[in-house]
């Protein structure tokens, strides 16, 4: 009897602080109370998953708008006008930008010395310019503004509007300014040889699936501004 009552006398709580210590209980405890906290959270990333799986195969379908839209119209980028302060005279009529004056003054002096005779034809145009160019032109020629777009760019969208692009013939065939027979003067196969020593380049080779080749049409690089004004043009 005595040895029942001892015996009880620690039955009791030793079977609570058995109870109170289970650190399995205690979890599951935890659990329970965090249950619906745990199955949002999954829920939530699995409807992400959902979502992103169904939004994977739309974009296999093509129905999603392309990421690398680059702004072109009929084939030309966009292009902001210099500002005026940017521009320099460089003989009647010709204004181009000021970084590239040098270069293009060079460019001429050292053809002079290879017996080649450079004219400049067009250098900056303001967007109002090429507004009447590309509008004027496009109904004398009774052409589509994508016909016309091959040859030359609507306003906003010329490189000329940038400074950085010079029209060049050869001053000893004239008869060749502003067409594809350009590429067979003396001026042409200089300007291939030499024209990236001063930072010059084509900007409309045979390979230009949009607009057509220009053999007189070029465009400096040698800044960091031309650089960046051309980035998506080179891309
Ligand atoms: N003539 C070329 C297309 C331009 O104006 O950019
Ligand atoms: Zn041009």
């Amino acid at each position: 009897m005595e040895q029942n009552k001892n015996i009880n006398q620690f039955d009791i709580p030793l079977a609570k602080r058995i109870q109170l210590n289970n650190s399995n209980s205690i979890f599951l405890k935890k659990l329970l109370i965090f249950s619906p906290f745990l199955l949002l959270l999954f829920s939530f990333f699995a409807l992400r998953l959902i979502r992103n799986i169904e939004i994977g195969s739309l974009s296999i379908l093509n129905f999603e708008t392309p990421r690398n839209h680059d702004h072109r119209i009929l084939g030309h980028l966009p292009y902001a006008e210099i500002p005026k302060e940017k521009l320099v005279l460089i003989e009647p009529n010709i204004e181009v930008h000021i970084d590239m004056r040098d270069s293009l003054l060079k460019m001429r002096e050292e053809a002079k010395k290879d017996a080649i005779y450079l004219v400049f034809l067009s250098g900056y145009r303001s967007i109002n310019l090429q507004n009447e160019i590309f509008y004027s032109l496009k109904s004398i020629r009774n052409q589509e503004a994508a016909e016309r777009a091959r040859v030359s760019a609507p306003p906003g969208y010329s490189e000329h509007s940038t400074g950085f692009a010079i029209d060049i013939g050869d001053a000893t065939q004239r008869e060749t300014d502003f067409e594809t027979e350009f590429e067979n003067t003396d001026a042409f196969k200089w300007l291939i040889k030499n024209a990236a020593k001063f930072h010059f380049k084509l900007s409309f080779n045979k390979n230009n699936k949009y607009i057509d080749y220009e053999p007189w049409h070029w465009r400096y690089e040698g800044s960091i501004e031309a650089l960046k004004v051309f980035e998506t043009a080179n891309k």
